[in-house]
């Protein structure tokens, strides 16, 4: 349980976000797992930004959908996710993988959870960040740490014959 409200997505919006992650997967890459994934990430000021499955031929550095959706909306300056919406044509309700869960973790609205919107073939199924990434760590928790003493996380320099 997170400590954050549970916001609902407008049926429209949802319909929305779903129809542009369908249309994301029809421009996945993927050569090697033929699984195409399609994402479509809502902005704060509602805009929507999609991302496809990109793979490449040294197979680690694919990048999944819902990593390329919500790059495209924090490089259109956007820093408030408030939900993705992720679709796989050949398996229904496809969540995302365990990365991009804590990269979305990091572009999670201050004051509610990001809401997942699986394409279950039908008008989607939405889940909430904190129910697939339960105490995610993410940049709140550096806020709390102290900050670093000067000079006190690096060996002393040694000196050499003078
Ligand atoms: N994939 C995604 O794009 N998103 C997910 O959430 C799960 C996996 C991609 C990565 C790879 O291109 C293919 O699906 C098979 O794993």
């Amino acid at each position: 349980m997170g400590s954050q409200d549970s916001p609902s997505i407008d049926s429209k919006v949802q319909n929305k976000l779903l129809a542009r992650a369908r249309a994301a997967a029809n421009l996945a890459y993927v050569p090697y797992s033929g699984f195409p994934v399609g994402a479509a990430v809502l902005a704060a000021d509602g805009s929507i930004h999609t991302g496809c499955n990109i793979e490449n031929a040294s197979y680690g550095l694919t990048i999944c959908a819902e990593r390329v959706a919500a790059t495209a909306a924090v490089s259109s300056g956007h820093r408030q996710i408030i939900a993705v919406a992720v679709s796989a044509p050949k398996v229904a309700r496809t969540t995302p993988c365990g990365a991009c869960r804590q990269f979305l973790n990091e572009f999670r609205p201050d004051s509610s959870d990001l809401v997942i919107i699986l394409d279950d073939r039908e008008s989607g199924e939405p889940v909430f960040l904190d129910e697939l990434l339960p105490q995610a760590f993410g940049p709140r928790n550096l806020d709390a740490a102290p900050q670093p003493v000067e000079g006190s996380s690096m060996p002393k320099k040694e000196t050499h014959g003078g």
